[in-house]
């Protein structure tokens, strides 16, 4: 059978697969209990990919991936590969995947659950109730800017370099990413770049201003430098709605905003691309935090980032949004009935294993799902 909702599951390396087996019991139940039908594929990226096959991503993944309907993926890296050559390195097989798919808009919310408000690093009141959203530019910049590379001055003296640039598409697609992100939020959006310093940051800066003047003046429009931001985003979080960047500044400002809620354990994020013929987006889905080699393979990992990341997949490529708020809502109420993993414990709560989290969501999302069908029986 066929269906059209064929998921790539690419675990990678370190974390990855002990955090995606919490998402992949989850799409299992939503196959049971919700007639989901997705389809599951798995594959291999990063470290776990160079070790089988001597490359990060292999062309036949690399078409599996672009033949999905989306692409559920854990983390790569790690001191393991620290020599392989850096064509070959884990990260370059996320890099292809997100160029190749074109995948240019990378959302990053970061929102506090409640009962987490006392487990972020700043007080309480200055990040209860935050919900904000990064849109990180990911197919360009820095990251793919050519020339890059090390060389070696004509007076001996050796030097290396990478290119920061834009084109106009490329800055205007992703700003009305932002732009009608914002029209279904708090109408806000804060363009984010160093036009005191870059000519591309100028650049972005024109722009952007001159998208909005032509379609979206009805979103309140702010631009601010980014080393602002990031002291912003410590000083008064809950000023911003939607903060639309480039790549590099959205990599650095996206963990920033993710230690907001408690831990880089509990951020998802969307990769998407363009809307295609028929309207669907290619799209990636994985936790912000990284591979964390420190605690790999001791089920101390935090499955939550990549449970919301699978509820983002449910929003964003399937628009099951009621099962997408059941994710959200169980991970939301196990929280409250204070169970957390290592990185997010408090005094008065449960330190549970990767596992254990799982499965108190899952139940939850059952005891939560048998509820909706009563009150529908009532009606
Ligand atoms: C991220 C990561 C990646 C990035 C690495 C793993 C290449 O830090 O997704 O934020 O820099 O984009
Ligand atoms: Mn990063």
């Amino acid at each position: 059978m066929t269906t059209n909702r064929k998921v790539l599951m690419l675990a990678g390396d370190g974390i990855g697969p002990e955090v995606m087996h919490e998402a992949a019991r989850m799409i299992e139940w939503m196959n049971d209990y919700r007639g989901a039908a997705f389809e599951i594929q798995e594959g291999l990226c990063g470290g776990a990919a160079y070790d089988a096959h001597g490359t990060s991503l292999t062309d036949e993944t690399l078409a599996d991936a672009m033949a999905a309907d989306a692409v559920l993926f854990g983390s790569v890296g790690g001191p393991k590969w620290d020599d392989v050559p850096r064509d070959e390195r884990p990260e370059a097989g996320l890099l292809r995947l997100r160029k190749e798919m074109d995948l240019f808009a990378n959302l990053r919310p970061a929102t506090v659950f409640d009962a987490l408000a006392e487990a972020s690093t700043l007080k309480a009141d200055v990040v209860s109730g935050l919900d904000l959203m990064i849109v990180r530019e990911l197919t360009a910049g820095v990251y793919f800017g050519t020339p890059r590379g090390t060389d070696r001055l004509p007076d001996g003296t050796r030097r290396g370099f990478d290119t920061e640039v834009y084109t106009e598409p490329e800055i205007e697609r992703v700003a009305r990413v932002a732009f009608e992100l914002a029209r279904k939020r708090a109408n806000k959006v804060h363009s984010v770049e160093k036009a005191n310093v870059m000519e591309s940051g100028v650049f972005w800066r024109e722009i952007v201003t001159a998208l909005h003047k032509a379609e979206y003046s009805d979103v309140e429009l702010h631009h601010m430098y980014a080393d602002n931001c990031a002291m912003q985003l410590v000083r008064q979080p809950k000023q911003f709605d939607v903060i639309v960047t480039n790549n590099l500044f959205g990599d650095v400002l996206s963990d920033c905003a993710a230690m907001l809620t408690g831990s880089l354990g509990m951020l998802p994020s969307a990769s998407l691309g363009a809307p295609g013929e028929d309207g669907r987006r290619k799209a990636l889905y994985e936790p912000v935090h990284g591979s964390a080699p420190d605690i790999a393979g001791q089920s101390l990992a935090n499955p939550v980032a990549m449970m919301l990341s699978y509820s983002m997949m449910l929003r964003y490529s399937f628009d099951m949004a009621e099962e997408a708020d059941l994710v959200e809502q169980a991970v939301e109420n196990v929280l409250a009935g204070g169970l957390r993993t290592a990185d997010i414990m408090q005094e008065k709560t449960a330190k549970v294993s990767t596992g254990v989290m799982g499965d108190a969501v899952l139940r939850e999302m059952g005891k939560l799902d048998r509820q909706g069908d009563r009150r529908a029986a009532n009606i």
